[in-house]
């Protein structure tokens, strides 16, 4: 590598899930810190930092055809960008990527990336830096304060897994399940609220994992944090994602109908309705537990949104086994939900698996599953003209006049009128596609 100038923009593009995007805005305010400002839309950046996801293995390739790209356009714009790679795909293949991809020149994974201001250091130099270990939580405590906010942010709580589904690579890339000390996160939410947060998703990729010790050296769970998070002053709603079904307690179910703050939302994947094939990716549910689970959640909560995910053409799925899982979704009536067709990832044990389901097979089942889903998430929207409720205004929306904000089933709603970003506004749904909302603003912006 030659010596670089010291850059003086940079871009962050974020792919995959709510925690990398997360760590991707934290990567921004990193570099933010160092005085290297973002590059202005259109313009090629000095710095890239592609912030990848391996879930799946389009996801994945997709940082190689990435780095070709930012090259070809940085040598048209008469530059030779940084290029660092960070995520999942860097953890998992960093390095593959820096034997494959020469214009690399930091690898970093998702526990290191607060070292980010290092390697640049040392890759103005001309040297090659890589990080993949996995420090567990020393990355929350070297990250800056956060100044810009979202009405609607997101803090993580909890990262890692230790669940090991067959099919996937998380407990790979982001190493085992820890959580985030209890006082560290409530200071962090009335700091956000500060900076005008009045929404906090708590992140985790098994959020319902999350477990600490109150003020009171009390051994608590999601339920706990959530009704100390409930007593922030300013802070309106609390959402959660995602959660494991093996580790829903009674003191999260009970939250749900006792804390008035905490959105009547759930986020929670089952993957299939078969129990063979659940048994088969290490699922430790049966459909009929996991609607046992729903039921319970509907009685604390009878007006919830339900969302989950979905895996269609996992080894060995039997056409009967692919119906089951359509008769589970017709029972619960989904709100939204995220469908994939099976992504066999290197290391993982269901890829070496027997019976592999052939790719015309995956696209049909996926496109009857989707059909499935579209039609409950249209009934959905459709149920809920009438309803009047709180929306919490994010942004501006396409036309002129019109805003964008979030009713408390995380429904998109767009309306016209006098209010701005961060107000929370009553509003009545008036109709419904399926994707969105239209509403009637009923009430000026409760500041
Ligand atoms: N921790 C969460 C989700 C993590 S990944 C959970 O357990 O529910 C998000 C979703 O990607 C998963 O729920 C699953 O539906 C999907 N997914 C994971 N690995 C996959 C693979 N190998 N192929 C296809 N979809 C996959
Ligand atoms: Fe992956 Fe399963 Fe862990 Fe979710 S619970 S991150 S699907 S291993
Ligand atoms: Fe992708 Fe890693 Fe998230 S693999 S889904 S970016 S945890």
């Amino acid at each position: 590598m030659t010596q670089a100038k010291s850059p003086k923009t940079f871009r962050v593009k974020s792919f995959g899930c709510q925690m990398n995007v997360y760590d991707g805005e934290r990567m921004a305010e990193l570099l933010g810190e160092q005085g290297i400002a973002p590059a202005a839309e259109g313009e090629e950046a000095d710095l890239v930092v592609l912030n990848t996801c391996h879930i799946r293995e389009k996801a994945a390739e997709k940082v190689y055809s990435d780095i070709g790209r930012i090259t070809k356009r940085g040598r048209k714009a008469g530059k030779e960008p940084l290029i660092a790679v960070a995520g999942c795909v860097a953890q998992a293949e960093g390095e593959e990527i820096m034997a494959r991809a020469p214009a690399v020149s930091m690898v970093v994974g998702p526990q290191a990336y607060h070292r980010l201001p290092d390697m640049l250091a040392k890759a103005v130099r001309g040297e090659r830096a890589s990080d993949t270990d996995m420090p567990a939580i020393a990355k929350f405590a070297a990250l800056p304060q956060r100044k810009r906010i979202n009405p609607a942010a997101f803090v993580t709580i909890q990262e890692g897994c230790d669940k090991f589904c067959t099919y996937c690579v998380v407990p790979y890339t982001r190493g085992a399940e820890i959580s985030r000390p209890y006082s560290d996160l409530v200071s962090e939410a009335r700091k956000l609220v500060e900076a005008g947060a009045k929404e906090i998703t708590l992140l985790g990729q098994n959020v319902s994992a999350w477990s600490g010790e109150n003020e009171a050296g009390r051994s608590v769970g999601l339920g706990g944090l959530i009704r100390a998070l409930a007593k922030v002053d300013g802070l309106a709603r609390i959402r959660y994602t995602t959660s494991h079904p093996a580790d829903m307690d009674d003191d999260l179910i009970a939250a749900h109908g006792e804390v008035d703050k905490l959105m009547p939302y759930l986020h929670l994947p089952v993957q299939s309705g078969s129990d063979r094939v659940l048994k088969a990716m290490n699922r430790s549910h049966t459909a009929e537990s996991y609607l046992k689970l729903l039921d319970r959640f509907r009685a604390a909560r009878p007006d919830l949104a339900l969302s989950g995910d979905f895996i269609v053409g996992f080894p060995g799925e039997s056409e009967a086994e692919f119906a089951d899982t359509l008769a589970l979704v017709e029972s619960v009536g989904y709100a939204q939900a995220f469908s994939f067709k099976y992504s066999p990832r290197p290391g993982t044990p269901a890829a070496t698996m027997d019976d592999q389901i052939a790719p015309e097979v995956m696209d049909e089942r996926l496109q009857r599953l989707q059909a499935a889903l579209r039609r409950d998430q249209l009934a959905f929207n459709e149920a809920s003209v009438g309803e009047r409720c709180e929306v919490l205004v994010e942004r501006r929306g396409k036309l002129d006049g019109q805003w964008l904000g979030k009713s408390p089933w995380l429904q998109s709603v767009h309306f016209t009128g006098d209010v701005g970003i961060g107000d929370l506004v009553t509003v009545d749904l008036a109709s419904a596609g399926p994707q969105s909302l239209g509403g009637v603003l009923c009430e000026p912006a409760i500041a």
